[in-house]
């Protein structure tokens, strides 16, 4: 989709539709809705008048009315898209709301859209005074070109029906308010399109998307991004010793992909790198498909274990934003990536295998292979110098059962590096709920036979003792880990996105990322 930002009264924009933001600005439980448009524009607000007057538009979130040949306006057709209730607006509605717009405008073969930007003056009270409009603008963006996709490549009968021009058109500002607007709208452009490539790559099924076509398609990014890219495989991970990975990797036909992908800022001239910089290390985990492998899991609902390197992807789309926004601070991103099978040559139940790190794991079950792969994943980065870690993984169900399909599993070893994700995720706008990992739960993965064993002792806690696991190899790293085994793909279709692969933690990992700068 192409994107234009435009600076003109929207009344007077002609375009096939023109969508404009709705609140409810009625107060109390039990009023009835009360519909405020998000515009000044008169032009626009006469247009709607009549229908609104009506009461059958609630404006709630997700909700639209199409009026054609609005009186008064240059547009064919004015679309008013409901953001809920003004008391509680924020920047995650007009993200929805945006979204919500172009996937109204699909089905009606409508190819160009424009999009008025959302006025807090035209409300009384000022209820958006808190959105700073270089956010507002950025998640317009975002919202858009993720509602954009559709998951029908693989269709043989495919109907066209994209949006391919979105203009957002904003009424003539301050020089500085203009410029803020444009810089949000063109991170919004960054974001999005690295947010779009990771769900593209989740997207893919296990036989199309192998570890080595993983690997290539990371290259391939990296190499039009201008960042280093390696990609390593069962030969390197021996040489490694990574002990852990190859484990996982050994019973499968598909060799295993160890990429690393690196970031490095550009210093001014004169200007030398602070010895106590900090490099980031970006860590995924990348199963391209988990049968579960001897430790063999139900077939019913296995297709979906395609999505198990959405932790991986999350990394490759963050890196591929980091290549264009170039934050001061340097970024290296491993993915693990494997295949999990059951076969003659697979590891089994018992196995003691030994991690890059020196450490030995007992395996007691060979479906937790995502910690065994981050393990060496984690160790390594460690190794070229990244001296805070993040790493992503549909690691457990039972991160799952705890947190259903809204919030993503955090665990941190680190207050300070917590804090900086929190922060980050308020311009993400992506939810995230923290769940220890302290000592108190390191009984349950001790092993009678070797260092640790990769389940809990019991089923209780099982994203706990994931985390615990994987703690062991970040030693005293700073470290944030998301469980993302909820979030990462979404089964039900919704006003603003199409079902399937969310690309779930890559505006986060960024944002952690920026809070680095130098
Ligand atoms: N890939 C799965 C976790 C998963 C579950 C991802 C549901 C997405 C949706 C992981 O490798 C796994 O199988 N974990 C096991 C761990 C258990 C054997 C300790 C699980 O959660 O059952
Ligand atoms: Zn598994
Ligand atoms: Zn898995």
């Amino acid at each position: 989709m192409d994107t234009k930002l435009l600076f003109q009264d929207a009344a007077g924009f002609q375009t096939p539709m023109l969508a404009v933001f709705a609140v409810d600005i009625a107060v109390g439980k039990d009023a009835e809705p009360l519909v405020a448009l998000l515009t000044t524009s008169d032009a626009v607000a006469d247009a709607a008048a009549k229908v609104l007057a009506s009461g059958e538009f609630k404006a709630t979130v997700g909700e639209t009315l199409l009026l054609h040949a609005p009186n008064g306006l240059k547009a064919e057709r004015l679309l008013v898209v409901g953001l809920g209730k003004a008391k509680s607006l924020s920047v995650d509605e007009v993200r929805k709301g945006a979204g919500t717009a172009v996937r109204a405008a699909k089905p009606l073969g409508v190819r160009e859209l424009a999009i008025a930007f959302p006025e807090d003056h035209a409300l009384d009270d000022e209820h958006l005074e808190t959105l700073p409009c270089t956010l507002l603008s950025r998640v317009l963006v975002e919202g858009a070109e993720l509602a954009e996709m559709d998951w029908d490549t693989y269709r043989s009968e495919r109907k066209d029906r994209s949006v391919r021009l979105l203009s957002v058109v904003a009424k003539e500002a301050e020089k500085s308010t203009r410029a803020e607007i444009q810089e949000g709208f063109d991170a919004g452009v960054i974001v999005a399109a690295a947010q779009n490539f990771t769900r593209t790559l989740v997207n893919e099924p296990g036989n199309v998307l192998t570890p080595t076509e993983l690997g290539r398609r990371a290259a391939a990014m990296c190499a039009e991004a201008g960042l280093r890219c390696e990609v390593h495989s069962t030969a390197k991970l021996l040489e490694l010793k990574m002990g852990a990975f190859a484990a996982v990797a050994q019973g499968s036909e598909q060799p295993p992909a160890l990429i690393v992908m690196t970031y490095e800022p550009k210093l001014g001239k004169g200007e030398a790198a602070a010895k106590d910089a900090p490099v980031l290390g970006l860590v995924g985990k990348g199963i391209t498909f988990d049968t579960g492998g001897i430790s063999i899991k139900p077939g019913d609902g296995m297709e979906k274990m395609k999505y198990d390197m959405a932790g991986a992807a999350a990394m490759i789309g963050a890196m591929r934003a980091i290549a264009q926004l170039k934050p001061k601070v340097k970024v290296i991103g491993v993915v693990c990536s494997a295949e999990n099978m059951p076969d003659g040559k697979a590891y089994r139940p018992g196995d003691v295998v030994t991690a890059m790190s020196g450490k030995t794991i007992e395996v007691i079950n060979t479906d937790a292979e995502g910690r065994l792969v981050l393990a060496d994943g984690l160790h390594y980065a460690k190794t070229l110098g990244c001296t805070h870690l993040i790493d992503a993984a549909t690691l457990t169900g039972a991160c799952v059962v705890a947190l259903g399909i809204v919030n993503v599993g955090l665990f941190s070893n680190d207050e300070a590096t917590w804090q900086k994700f929190v922060d980050a995720t308020k311009i993400s706008g992506e939810k995230f709920w923290r769940l220890p990992c302290t000592d108190d739960y390191k009984d349950q993965i001790k092993s009678h036979i070797a260092d640790m064993r990769n389940t809990g002792a019991n089923r209780w806690g099982g994203a706990i003792s994931a985390a615990m696991f994987l703690k062991e190899f970040v030693g005293e790293t700073p470290w944030v880990h998301l469980d993302i085994a909820g979030c990462a793909w979404h089964d039900e279709n919704k006003p603003w996105i199409a079902n399937g692969p969310s690309g779930v933690a890559v505006r986060s990992i960024l944002e952690w990322v920026r809070g680095y700068e130098a």
